[in-house]
């Protein structure tokens, strides 16, 4: 029976083969069901199984020599008739090549169209705790932070629309050493700071001036780790003057966050302070920890140990993750943690996985823990990016460029003579911040990436600027068509998607791998497949158009002839196209 989903083609296939290769071989249990694309020529069919080779080999280790066209054959004779598969075809050393059904698969798009773009069933629903963006207050929130932000939201979104329970964690640096000498800092330049706000708009100046004091004065450097200690017993002053910061740090972050659309939810590193110290305790009680010269460390399986509580009896970043893991495990009874952040801290979390394991802080078969790194953002000299002077550049900024640029790119496309003031600004933000994030996400993350907006502006190839275009170029064919929303549920009803044309059956296949390339990234948690996909469907729209008319007019431009099939066949490529932008964090405009 079909339901109304997207169903993994992949899924299915494998099934469907697992079931023939265990009928035809009850004696090799462990027989592995290879189901792979064939490739680009049509002859090989849609998909492979594969599964002959390696099978003939396990026989041969039996001392059984039986050929793999024969095996591939007994496999092909234990596949019963589904909707799914056409005809099988063996080729070749043993390949099974399946050829799809394109009535199953025209129905699969129909489904689409009528109920829109429905995520595959989920085996189960897992509550999956994502931290990311994560910046430190009164720091300057750089780049890599823009980084995490762009690939956590993404992810997040992935997984909530494929039905996963989500909670996405801002796990902010407000807790600390850092923090005395911002108070010593704040008590003397504006001692009248519980009376009256300071002007501290710009608090990373603050924070370079409270540093260097902290740096360079012996005197100061003993207060600031005199309020460390009021602020952590709480006295109310000490209190004030860190929200106060807090809150400075948040407004600035929020700015970002409202720009580029993302969600979070704060739960920083303040949060832990209790848990901290219960985690330390359960530690100590399990033996765990080793006393080196006053400080209290545990062993992973590396050199280097981690730093559970320092001499001073102060707890450190390793303490507040080993809390995370725990409380988010135990409290936010999360079955799958995904942290964050740059590939220089891969040992830290590491470590800490294998400390909260050897603490049996989870069951390893019950609990998937990702650590998602990605390499640091260069300048288009491949250097660390900074700005021209050398400065960190403030993200702020950077989104104001961006827009800037966008807005540039428009006008020398003279986008600005056809769309309205509103449409032309709707266009610009969704330029703008859409090639932002895709530039970061079409790159494979773990690599690092040059930040160019030249390059990411490119109308043509894997751009954000590219796809946009696509994207509106499809909408407007059934506009041109004069097919309004209400027309096409009409059409819908009675007509089917077009199939027939190799051109078409191509793009259809393409489309409908699309819960196979979701189900790929929730294994890696590369979204840089997402985009290659997005692009793969645009190459083959492209392909499609150029050699079928959707719609056909006379000499004096009237329409003679609306191709119906294919109208629905470009707007199931534009649901597609448009759920992957979601995912991606990227909004799409009808005009641009
Ligand atoms: N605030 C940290 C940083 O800027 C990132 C925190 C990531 N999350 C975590 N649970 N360690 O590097």
């Amino acid at each position: 029976t079909l339901d109304n989903t997207m169903t993994s083609i992949y899924d299915k296939l494998s099934t469907i083969f697992s079931a023939a290769i265990s009928a035809a071989f009850p004696d090799i249990p462990d027989a592995p069901v290879v189901i792979a694309l064939s490739g680009n020529n049509p002859k090989f069919g849609d998909y492979q199984c594969n599964s002959a080779m390696p099978i003939a080999n396990l026989f041969k280790q039996q001392g059984k020599k039986i050929p793999p066209q024969e095996i591939a054959k007994q496999i092909v004779e234990q596949v019963p008739q589904t909707d799914i598969i056409d005809k099988l075809e063996i080729a070749g050393p043993g390949f099974i090549n399946i050829f799809l059904s394109k009535s199953y698969a025209s129905h699969i798009l129909q489904n689409v169209l009528k109920y829109g773009v429905l995520p595959p069933l989920l085996k189960k629903k897992l509550r999956v705790v994502v931290d990311f963006s994560s910046p430190n207050i009164a720091k300057e929130m750089h780049v890599g932070h823009l980084r995490s932000t762009i690939i956590g939201d993404a992810i997040a979104r992935l997984l909530e629309y494929l039905g996963y329970d989500v909670l996405r964690i801002n796990h902010i640096g407000d807790w600390g050493t850092q923090f005395g000498m911002l108070i010593a800092h704040l008590k003397d330049k504006y001692s009248d700071y519980l009376n009256r706000m300071p002007p501290l708009e710009n608090l990373q100046n603050f924070y370079k001036e409270s540093k260097k004091r902290f740096d360079d004065d012996p005197e100061f450097k003993k207060r600031a780790y005199e309020c460390v200690v009021k602020l952590q017993s709480k006295e109310p002053d000490y209190i004030k003057a860190w929200e106060m910061i807090c809150d400075l740090s948040r407004k600035e972050f929020q700015k970002i966050y409202d720009r580029l659309d993302i969600k979070l939810t704060e739960m920083g590193e303040s949060f832990y302070q209790t848990h901290m110290e219960d985690v330390v305790k359960l530690l100590e009680n399990k033996g765990l920890l080793e006393n080196d010269n006053g400080r209290k460390i545990m062993w992973g399986d590396k050199e280097i140990p981690m730093t559970i509580v320092k001499s001073d009896g102060g707890f450190t970043y390793d303490t507040s993750d080993m809390a995370t893991i725990k409380y988010r495990i135990d409290e936010l009874n999360g079955d799958w943690l995904i942290y964050l952040t740059d590939a220089g801290q891969a040992t830290h979390f590491q470590l800490l996985f294998k400390c909260a394991e050897n603490a049996g802080f989870f069951d390893k078969k019950k609990v998937r823990l990702d650590h998602v790194t990605f390499g640091v953002v260069l300048g288009e000299d491949r250097k660390k990016f900074k700005t021209r002077s050398g400065d960190t550049v403030k993200l702020i900024d950077l989104l104001d460029e961006g827009l800037k640029r966008a807005l540039d790119k428009l006008k020398e496309k003279e986008r600005d003579k056809v769309l309205t003031p509103e449409e032309l600004k709707q266009a610009q933000e969704a330029v703008a911040y859409g090639c932002i994030k895709y530039a970061d996400l079409s790159h494979n993350r773990n690599h690092e990436y040059v930040f160019s907006f030249d390059k990411m502006l490119e109308d043509k190839g894997n751009t954000a600027v590219y796809l946009l275009y696509a994207y509106t170029r499809i909408r407007s064919i059934a506009r041109n068509a004069n097919i309004d929303s209400e027309k096409m549920k009409e059409l819908i009803e009675k007509h089917n998607v077009s199939l027939d044309h190799e051109k078409e059956w191509k793009l259809g296949k393409v489309l409908l791998r699309f819960p196979d390339v979701l189900f790929k990234i929730t294994e890696d948690l590369c979204l840089h497949h997402l985009c290659e996909y997005l692009y793969e469907i645009s190459c083959a729209f492209t392909e499609f158009y150029d050699s079928c008319y959707c719609i056909e007019k006379d000499s004096s431009g009237d329409i003679v002839k609306v191709n119906v099939g294919r109208i629905l066949l470009t707007e199931v490529t534009a649901l597609i196209m448009a759920k992957c932008f979601d995912i991606l964090g990227v909004k799409p405009v009808s005009k641009m």
